[in-house]
């Protein structure tokens, strides 16, 4: 028997339902924020991710799902939406239009080669949008609260983070403070740390390390240190949210797991499923278009984990609906289907071939939860009519064939 690859699994039953309802409410609610589905390769060239997720992320570093295929050519299975999206953006030259806004949508599978844990696979699915064009944090804060909007929809519960990344600006400047400020305190950092402080020192703020969090607690932060534009963006996005009555923390140590983003960066967490707590995470990423040869455009998104929410999903109470039919002899089968289709054009309709006394269908019924059992005979066949039981009332009748 072949199973699915470690950290994988299928969506089946209660899973894929509710996969199917957080992608239905979370895709009617981008439309109503205007954004357009988009469906990118699932494989793409290694180095866009390389360039865009960054060489010294987790990501790219550790975990991708990377290959030779026959043609020779260094491909990737998208570790994340975000790549393929601005990659799009670029190869339609969509870029060449300045001053002209897209937002897109999409959902589907992602690939990390992670240690498997709960919340945690190797292949999961996102629900992202990514805004192009638009430079104003208030395209951030209507980011943030569309998320919300989604989130309030399915009934899930969440507490948001958000911290600043800075921009070309101020970052170099105080990615030397902090580097000088970690190099003190070096022999007290785990590995992992010492490590990013040669590749990637920001990240080493990101360190679940207890110890190391301890020592973090006095470094420089950045939010002390922005630059003019990046401090009022910032205190911008905080004022929307107060005005809009929104709870959130400042997480100074929030620097998120990809290279791309400056400016406003956010996550959403839930205390309710263990370790993995974040179940949405986003930000601006203003130089990502440039860096894959497009025209600099001002850009803003975010990604949801659905296998993370699915869990805390509040479903809607499932009702019985449409028609379980079947005969009672052989004679009566070839009935069903004129039946089934006139019936199918405004509802769901379940035909069962094998004749059956009426006692098995009014079971097959239950079993596929249809709100009416309608079944034919002999007896029917003969008087043009159909026998019909409400599974919800319980009334039953005979109707003329073509009323019903
Ligand atoms: P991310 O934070 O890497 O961001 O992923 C977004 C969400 O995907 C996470 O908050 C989490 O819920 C879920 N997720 C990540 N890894 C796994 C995993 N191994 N198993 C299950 N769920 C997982 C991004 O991917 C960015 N592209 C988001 C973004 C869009 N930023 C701007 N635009």
């Amino acid at each position: 028997m072949i199973n699915p690859l470690r950290g994988m699994k299928d969506l089946t039953f209660e899973d894929s339902k509710r996969f199917v309802y957080i992608t239905t409410i979370a895709t009617d609610i981008a439309k109503r924020y205007g954004y357009e589905y988009i469906e990118t390769p699932i494989l793409e060239e290694t180095s866009l991710f390389r360039r865009s997720v960054g060489e010294s992320s987790d990501i790219v570093g550790k975990e991708m799902y990377q290959f030779s295929d026959k043609g020779g050519n260094d491909v990737c299975m998208r570790p994340e939406g975000t790549a393929g999206v601005v990659r799009a953006f670029v190869s339609l030259k969509l870029d060449r239009q300045q001053g002209q806004k897209y937002k897109f949508y999409y959902y589907g599978s992602m690939f990390r080669y992670e240690r498997p844990q709960k919340g945690r696979l190797r292949s999961f699915h996102q629900f992202g949008c990514e805004s192009f064009g638009e430079g104003s944090v208030y395209e951030d804060f209507t980011i943030i609260e569309m998320i919300g909007d989604i989130f309030k929809a399915l009934g899930v519960g969440y507490r948001l983070q958000i911290n600043s990344l800075g921009c070309n600006d101020c970052m170099p400047q105080y990615r030397d403070n902090l580097v000088s400020f970690l190099n003190n305190c070096k022999d007290e950092l785990c590995e992992d740390c010492n490590r990013r402080i040669e590749t990637n020192p920001i990240r080493v703020l990101d360190c679940k390390n207890t110890n190391c969090q301890a020592l973090l607690e006095d470094s420089p932060k950045l939010i002390n240190n922005l630059c003019k534009s990046c401090d009022s963006d910032f205190n911008k996005l905080k004022e929307l949210l107060d005005m809009s009555k929104k709870d959130y923390e400042v997480n100074t140590n929030l620097v998120r797991g990809l290279d791309y983003y400056n400016k406003s960066a956010f996550e959403f967490v839930s205390d309710d499923i263990g370790s993995q707590s974040a179940i949405a995470g986003g930000g601006r990423y203003d130089k990502l278009v440039e860096y894959l040869d497009g025209k600099s455009t001002p850009a803003v998104g975010f990604a949801i984990g659905i296998e993370r929410i699915m869990e805390l999903v509040k479903m809607p109470e499932i009702k019985r609906d449409g028609y379980y039919i079947g005969s009672m002899d052989d004679n009566g089968v070839d009935n069903l289907f004129g039946i089934a289709s006139s019936k199918r054009q405004s509802t769901k309709v379940t035909i069962e071939y094998a004749p059956k006394k009426l006692k098995a269908h009014l079971k097959g019924a239950d079993k596929v939860n249809a709100k009416y059992c309608v079944v034919i005979g002999e007896d029917e066949v003969r008087d043009g009519v159909i026998w019909i039981k409400n599974l919800e009332t319980k009334e039953e009748n005979r109707i003329d064939k073509d009323k019903f």
